[in-house]
């Protein structure tokens, strides 16, 4: 990365478990002139609202060009129960999902790639799941999340793809966070075993790490908290 005073980051989702704990460690590590910390609640940042996106980006554009666009928002259930099955199928159910899991992601790539530096290494990334890889689906269920995510997978490929055109030294790449301590998972830990539930603050650590270790040879691709690349 360079000199912190010519680069800022943006943080899309800061009032969630995971996105706070980016946005707290993004600040703490001095890189940058200044860290966006875009939400719902805190800055009437909606995802199905894209003129409040465009707003932001315009704001976010009055300062220096950021380095890290990181979308750290989602949904999983609040108001609808994950799928077991092909009967539980909804569609509200599935275009909400699809609603903030793909076109959201899509729309703040549309607004937030223009401002990316084309001379520097710059990164845009979005928190995806290891469940949307449809290769790794062995399990099944969970259908509106699973697809929202594969299309967001698709959505990252392509945008990379584009932008590569024009930035050569910009990363796209979703992220598998881990099963995380948030109010997301908080339905579904029972199973989980303790030392695999990771505080958003571990997560969040590990995300950055991963991040910083990409290149542009890995742009279009998913990754977990360990830099594991995950099956398309
Ligand atoms: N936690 C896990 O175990 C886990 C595992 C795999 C993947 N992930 C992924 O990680 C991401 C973050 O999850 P989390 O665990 O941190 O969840 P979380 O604590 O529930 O945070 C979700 C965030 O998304 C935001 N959001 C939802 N709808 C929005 C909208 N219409 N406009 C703007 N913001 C909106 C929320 O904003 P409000 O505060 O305004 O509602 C909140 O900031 C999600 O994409 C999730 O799929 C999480």
């Amino acid at each position: 990365m360079t000199d912190s005073v010519n680069q800022t980051a943006v943080v899309i989702g800061a009032s969630g478990g995971i996105g706070a704990a980016l946005a707290s460690q993004l600040q703490a590590s001095g890189r940058y002139a200044a860290v966006h910390a875009l939400s719902r609640s805190g800055t009437g940042f909606d995802l199905e609202d894209e003129a409040s996106i465009a707003a932001a980006a315009a704001r976010v554009a009055e300062g220096p060009a950021p380095a890290l666009v990181f979308v750290a928002t989602g949904v999983l259930h609040h108001g609808f129960e994950p799928e077991r099955s092909w009967r539980a199928l909804d569609a509200e159910h599935l275009l909400r999902d699809y609603r903030i899991n793909a076109v959201g992601p899509a729309l703040v790539a549309k607004h937030f790639l223009p401002l990316l530096p084309r001379d520097r290494p710059a990164v845009f990334t979005a928190l995806s799941a290891r469940v949307g890889s449809i290769g790794d689906n062995r399990l099944g269920g969970w259908h509106s999340y699973r697809a929202s995510k594969a299309a967001l997978n698709m959505l990252l490929r392509n945008l990379a793809v584009e932008l590569g055109r024009t930035h050569p030294q910009a990363v796209i790449a979703g992220l598998h966070p881990g099963t995380v301590d948030t109010g997301l998972s908080a339905p579904f830990q029972k199973g989980v075993k303790p030392e695999k539930l990771f505080t958003a603050a571990y997560s969040a650590d590990r995300l950055l790490s991963v991040i910083a270790g990409l290149t542009p040879a890995d742009s279009g691709g998913v990754f977990a908290w360990d830099g594991a690349r995950i099956p398309e």
